[in-house]
C-alpha cells in the first residue's frame, strides 16, 4: 500500500507590533502611496526585542500539533524553513525541538529563503512517503527586520516577520501531498543576499561598516524572475499531480508584491479569486508567508475537504518551488474538548519553562 503525506495540523504566529505606510513615511524618504501602488502592502509585523525566529517558530508549532492533536513525543523530524535563524549552529529547529518538548524528533533547519517552507514540505512529505518518519513538523519562520536596512528604501519597506507551521501525518488514502518542484538558479545569488555574516565575509569592523549584514536586492530583476517561475513552477505540479488547471480551486502564493501576484494569476491564466492574498497586512515574511497564508486560507473558509490546492513561492538562491495538494481534513480544526486543549497548553508551557530554566541554569565550562 502506498504511503501518502498529509496535513493534519497547522498554525500562525506573528508579532503583536504593527509598523504601518506611514509609520514608514517617518523612517525614510519613502510614502504610503508609493508603497501600496508598487507592493499592495499596507502594514507589516515586527518582532518585539524578546521575539526570534525560533520563539515565533516554537509558537505557530504549538498551535499546529494542538490542531493535529498530536502529543510532541510523537514528532519523529522537524523540519525549520528560515533563513534568519537565531544562529548559524545549532539550527533554529533544534531550539524548537527542545522547546515543545519534542524528544524523539530529529531536528534541521532549511534554507532555500522565501521558497524555504514549500521545499520543506517536499522534504517532509519524500521522507513519509519512503516510510522513514510518520509524523513531521514542517515550519516557516523569519524575523526579516534583524536583516532590513532601515535606510534602504527599497528593501525596508517589503519585508515582515512571523511564522507557520504544519503538521504533515503518514496516511493510506490517496490524499495529502500529491506533486512538488523544486528549482534553483544560483547564478542570480547576488540578486537578493546578505553579503557578511557567513564564511565567505565573516563578521568584522569593515563588514559591519560597510553595512554587508542587511539584505541586498536587485528589485527589478528579483521582479522579472518571479513572475516567470510562478507560473512555471505551478503548471508543472498541477500536471505532475495528472490534475488540469480547472480542477484547482485556490493557489496560494508567496506573499511578495500584489503586482507579482496578479502578473503570475494573469500568465497562469487563473481568476485572481482563486488566488489567495495577504500580502497587504504581513509584507513579505520570507519562508513564513505560504504557511500563515494557509492557516489564514483555512480561517476564512477557503478550503474545503477534497480541494485541490497548489503553493507556490520563489526567493533568494535564486530558488522557486512549488507543491499540489489535495486537502484530506476537515477545514476547520476538529472540536478538542476543553480540558484537551488545557493539557496540550500546560505540556508546552511546562517543557518551554523547563527548557528556559536548564538553559539559564547552565554552567559554561571555562
Ligand atoms: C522593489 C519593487 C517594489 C520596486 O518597484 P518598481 O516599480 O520596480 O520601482 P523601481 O525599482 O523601478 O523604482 C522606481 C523609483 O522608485 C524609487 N523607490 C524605490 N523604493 C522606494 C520607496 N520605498 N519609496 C519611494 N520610492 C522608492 C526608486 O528609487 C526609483 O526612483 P528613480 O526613478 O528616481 O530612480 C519591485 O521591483 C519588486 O517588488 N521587486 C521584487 C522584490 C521582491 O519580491 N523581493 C523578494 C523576493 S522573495
Amino acid at each position: 500500500m502506498t504511503t501518502h503525506a498529509e496535513i493534519v495540523g497547522w498554525g500562525k504566529y506573528v508579532p503583536n507590533k504593527v509598523l504601518t505606510n506611514h509609520d514608514l513615511e517617518k523612517m525614510l524618504e519613502t510614502s504610503d502611496e508609493w508603497i501600496r501602488t508598487r507592493t499592495g502592502i499596507c502594514e507589516r509585523r515586527i518582532a518585539s526585542p524578546k521575539e526570534t525566529s525560533a520563539t515565533m517558530a516554537t509558537k505557530a508549532a504549538f498551535a499546529a500539533i494542538e490542531v493535529a492533536d498530536l502529543s510532541p513525543g510523537k514528532i519523529d523530524l522537524i523540519l525549520t524553513a528560515t533563513s534568519t535563524p537565531d544562529h548559524l549552529m545549532p539550527s533554529t529547529a533544534s531550539l524548537v525541538q527542545d522547546a515543545i518538548g519534542a524528544t524523539n524528533a530529529g531536528a534541521m533547519d532549511i534554507n532555500a529563503a522565501c521558497s524555504g517552507f514549500v521545499y520543506a514540505l517536499a522534504m517532509g512529505s519524500g521522507s513519509i512517503a519512503g516510510g522513514i518518519h510518520r509524523n513531521v513538523l514542517v515550519i516557516g519562520a523569519d524575523t526579516m527586520s534583524r536583516v532590513m536596512d532601515y535606510t534602504d528604501r527599497g528593501t525596508s519597506v517589503l519585508f515582515g516577520d512571523g511564522a507557520g507551521a504544519v503538521v504533515l501525518r503518514a496516511t493510506n488514502k490517496a490524499t495529502g501531498m500529491l506533486a512538488s518542484a523544486l528549482g534553483s538558479d544560483g547564478s542570480g545569488a547576488d540578486l537578493l543576499w546578505i553579503p557578511a555574516g557567513g564564511a565567505k565575509h565573516p563578521a568584522s569592523t569593515e563588514t559591519v561598516q560597510n553595512r554587508m549584514h542587511y539584505l541586498r536586492m536587485n528589485g527589478n530583476e528579483v521582479y522579472r524572475f518571479a513572475v516567470n517561475v510562478m507560473a512555471k513552477a505551478s503548471l508543472q505540479v498541477i500536471k505532475d499531480a495528472g490534475l488540469d488547471l480547472e480542477d484547482i480551486e485556490l493557489v496560494i502564493p508567496h506573499q511578495a508584491n500584489i503586482r507579482i501576484i496578479q502578473s503570475a494569476a494573469k500568465a497562469l491564466k487563473i481568476p485572481i479569486e482563486k488566488i489567495f492574498t495577504n500580502v497587504d497586512r504581513y509584507g513579505n515574511t520570507s519562508a513564513a508567508s505560504v504557511p500563515i497564508a494557509l492557516c489564514e486560507a483555512i480561517e476564512q473558509a477557503r478550503i474545503k475537504t477534497g480541494d485541490h490546492i497548489v503553493l507556490v513561492a520563489f526567493g533568494a538562491g535564486l530558488t522557486w518551488a512549488a507543491t499540489a495538494i489535495q486537502w484530506g481534513m476537515p477545514a476547520l480544526p476538529p472540536h478538542l474538548p476543553w480540558w484537551r486543549s488545557m493539557l496540550h497548553r500546560f505540556r508546552g508551557q511546562e517543557a518551554a519553562a523547563k527548557s528556559l530554566a536548564r538553559r539559564t541554569s547552565r554552567k559554561i565550562p571555562r
